[in-house]
């Protein structure tokens, strides 16, 4: 379910009629539902929680689905903690208010400086990707006078998601140790300085709409935790990290319900039972997808003679996922479509000089025309946050709304702020 939908005529987000964002913002824009954030949350935080012994279930958000200032504090301020995977998804997670021990740090590239700005600033847990890394990461908090609790992100052989180039947790994918070397790593873990091994984590894919390719990879953790404990390893915590799919194709007054993240959950519950870990989840689509949208304006029309052409002001560089994965995203018109309007297949683009830039093709909408506008519906996760300025476009504004009230929690970017950064080299000067 979600919080936007048609009022007199008119789509709203919340209590707030796009069209009035559309005008004092422009487009195109990102806007979120604060209570749909909410939702979602509370939704999968009290189905593992439910599942759980009590007081072992935590969840941290997925930073890199949406990083927005707002949403991140919408999340902080339910006792969420958040995942990151850099340094400056810390820092962000830090301004928005999250406390340091409800920070993980995921990644299998983490940096020599990225992996000392965590420790220095005293995050709950490092989920360490390689040998290499347990190396470097206890040397860098050994150096502080520090011991840094981490977990091993395992490989587990089981892949899993919506795409290929979002499947992860196949041994042909290039991240955590394998099941193989975590014995090993362990026991060369206990003798190191730096580090405390807390655990295991692992993360299959995203993007995931069933329950059971999780279900063999959560299986797999559980006996490999067994027989860790069989060799003398501590094992308190279990990371079994996002991925739980969400509906793109959402029918105006279908609501999808908990079903999937019940089940989940219950599955979860049913694999983990009497393994005694603390769990962690990082859900990121999830909480937040179905509660963002991209507002756009149509441009133009560019009708052929085998099909007609909608070009839209936003473009691949603002919503990537069609271009990058031929992803689907439902197209909404803001004012609401009468039921005998005619309608038009359309080949919906950006104004970007390549192909690719295309969101959908033959796309059957009621018609339209220059100056109406149109949302992607479902871009609240992987939307802005995989923006860039390719074409020198400037990146889009994002907006949280909470019931009638909105706020621009990001404004668009300025040409100053496009052009301020750039240096001529000073033969060129
Ligand atoms: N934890 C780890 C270690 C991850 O790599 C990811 C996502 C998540 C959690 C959150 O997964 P989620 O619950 O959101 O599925 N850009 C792609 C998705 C890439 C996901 C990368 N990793 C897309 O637009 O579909």
């Amino acid at each position: 379910m979600h919080h936007f939908s048609y009022r007199d005529g008119s789509l709203f987000a919340e209590d707030v009629d796009l069209r009035q964002i559309a005008a004092e913002v422009g487009t195109p824009v990102y806007v979120y539902s604060s209570a749909t954030i909410e939702r979602h949350y509370r939704l999968f935080a009290a189905a593992v929680k439910a599942n759980a012994p009590a007081g072992t279930a935590h969840v941290f958000y997925a930073l890199k689905a949406n990083g927005n200032l707002g949403v991140l504090k919408t999340l902080a301020a339910l006792g969420a903690g958040v995942d990151t995977v850099s340094e400056g998804e810390i820092r962000k997670a830090l301004a928005a208010g999250f406390p340091p021990e409800k920070i993980v740090f995921s990644g299998v590239g983490k940096s020599e400086s990225e992996l000392r700005f965590a420790v220095e600033a005293g995050i709950y847990q490092v989920n360490i990707e390689t040998e290499g890394e347990l190396d470097l990461l206890s040397r860098i908090a050994a150096s502080l006078g520090k011991r840094q609790e981490a977990v091993f992100r395992v490989n587990p052989d089981v892949g899993a998601g919506g795409h290929a180039k979002i499947t992860t947790g196949s041994s042909e994918n290039k991240f955590g140790v394998s099941f193989e070397e975590v014995g090993r790593l362990y026991a060369r873990a206990a003798n190191m300085p730096g580090v405390r091994i807390m655990g295991l984590a692992l993360h299959i894919g995203s993007q995931i709409r069933e329950t059971d390719s999780f279900e063999t990879a959560y299986a797999k953790m559980a006996t490999l935790v067994r027989s860790l404990r069989g060799e003398g390893h501590r094992v308190e915590r279990l990371d079994l990290g996002g991925g739980l799919g969400i509906p793109y194709e959402i029918p105006k007054d279908f609501d999808y319900g908990p079903d999937l993240i019940e089940a989940y959950a219950a599955m979860v519950g049913r694999v983990t039972k009497g393994l005694d870990v603390e769990l962690g989840f990082e859900p990121g689509r999830l909480i937040v997808g179905n509660a963002g949208i991209l507002l756009t304006r149509v441009l133009y029309l560019n009708p052929r003679p085998t099909k007609q052409f909608l070009v839209v002001d936003a473009a691949m560089n603002d919503l990537m996922r069609p271009a990058m994965y031929e992803a689907y995203h439902e197209i909404w018109p803001v004012s609401e479509p009468a039921a005998d309007a005619s309608r038009i297949a359309y080949d919906v683009v950006g104004p970007i000089c390549e192909s690719g830039d295309t969101f959908t093709t033959g796309r059957v909408l009621p018609e339209q025309k220059p100056d109406d506008l149109i949302a992607f519906m479902t871009a609240g996760a992987y939307g802005a946050s995989m923006a860039s300025t390719y074409n020198q476009r400037l990146l889009v504004p994002e907006v949280l709304v909470k019931g009638g009230q909105f706020a621009v929690t990001r404004p668009r970017q300025s040409y100053e702020e496009l052009l301020g950064t750039d240096r001529a080299p000073p033969w060129l000067a």
